[in-house]
């Protein structure tokens, strides 16, 4: 594994044996996938048990693909989504060793669910978020524990990515960097470690990126499949900006850019009226079916949208 020189050592992390993931969306889906792959046991949370539970169940249909494929036997399908447990709400995070955060992007509802986590969590357990540019310090200071709180950004889609970006928030401490770190890397990553400024290492380059994509196909310069071809033949990227964008989600998208204007007062970050026009559609990428691209309901790309 191809480690960052700045990784702290590695810490004994092996009594973080169950890890509580909060949001069943793409990323809190992955997250789930993986911390059970690597032999943890996961405690699913969402707004409901009935949305945990649906958020298991297609996760079992998605490791289905594979197993259709002949990449994982149905055992190991079957073993892994019986180590994913949902439940009500945050309330039900007494049993984990350390907590993901991995829902929408937005601050207050963030808060509140860092809040009942605090509430719920034994003494000395690890809080985390996946957050993509919300201030982990903020998120820490709102918690009994904000030592023992750090960013764990997964890159999407989580089994695929190989990085974790580990950020640092002011109060955290030495050493939950260091079992952050080490916990990611026993989940088959390579971390980097970022501070805690907007958009850290990772979205800092990527949403200009994929904004400057956006002004780029709203001035006319390039039709979509063309630039997306720039991306992937001529910077031999694997996917274009734009594809990625919906990938990730144009209301992420939007948001991480609006974090990045707003907390540097740097017009150079300015979202282009294109995505803010997409999101105002709710036309939010590959998960609404609709973006840039228009997708059939199993996800393949039909055509250019716009
Ligand atoms: N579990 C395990 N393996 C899986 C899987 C899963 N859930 N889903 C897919 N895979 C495997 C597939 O079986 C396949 O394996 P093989 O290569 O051995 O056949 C492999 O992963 C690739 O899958 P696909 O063949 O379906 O797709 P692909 O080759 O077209 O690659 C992609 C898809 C990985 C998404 C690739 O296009 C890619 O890397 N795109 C860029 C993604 C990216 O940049 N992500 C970062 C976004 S930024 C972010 O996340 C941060 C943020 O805050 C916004």
């Amino acid at each position: 594994m191809d480690n960052s020189p700045n990784s702290p050592q590695p810490v004994d992390v092996s009594h973080i044996r169950s890890i509580g993931v909060i949001g069943a969306g793409q990323m809190g889906l992955g997250i789930a996938q993986v911390a059970a792959q690597t032999g943890h046991d996961v405690v699913l949370v969402d707004a409901s048990l009935e949305l945990a539970t649906k958020g298991r169940d297609k996760l079992a249909v998605s490791l289905g693909r594979l197993v259709e494929k002949g990449k994982l036997t149905a055992e190991a399908r079957d073993a892994l989504i019986g180590k994913i447990k949902p439940v009500k709400g945050p309330e039900d995070l007494g049993g984990a060793d350390l907590t993901v955060e991995a829902a929408t992007e937005q601050l207050d509802l963030k808060l509140k669910l860092f809040k009942a986590a605090d509430a719920a969590m034994k003494k000395g357990a690890l809080l985390t978020s996946n957050t993509s540019s919300i201030s982990i310090t903020k998120l820490a200071a709102s918690t009994s524990r904000p030592e023992l709180v750090a960013g764990m950004h997964f890159m999407n889609p989580v089994p695929v990515m190989k990085l974790c970006e580990i950020v640092r928030g002011v109060q955290s401490s030495d050493q939950t960097i260091a079992m952050v770190t080490t916990l990611a890397q026993k989940m088959g990553k390579t971390t980097i470690l970022s501070k805690d400024i907007p958009g850290f290492l990772v979205n800092r380059m990527l949403i200009p990126f994929l904004n400057e994509a956006c002004f780029a196909l709203q001035e006319g310069v390039g039709s979509p499949e063309d630039l997306d071809l720039a991306g992937k033949l001529g910077l031999n990227h694997p996917m274009g900006p734009l594809e990625l964008a919906d990938l990730i989600g144009l209301d992420t998208c939007l948001f991480i850019a609006e974090v990045l204007h707003r907390e540097f007062g740097d017009d150079k970050y300015r979202a282009a009226s294109v995505l803010r026009n997409l999101v105002a559609a709710g036309w939010l990428g590959k998960k609404t079916g609709r973006g840039f691209y228009v997708y059939d309901e199993k996800g393949n790309k039909l055509r250019a949208a716009i």
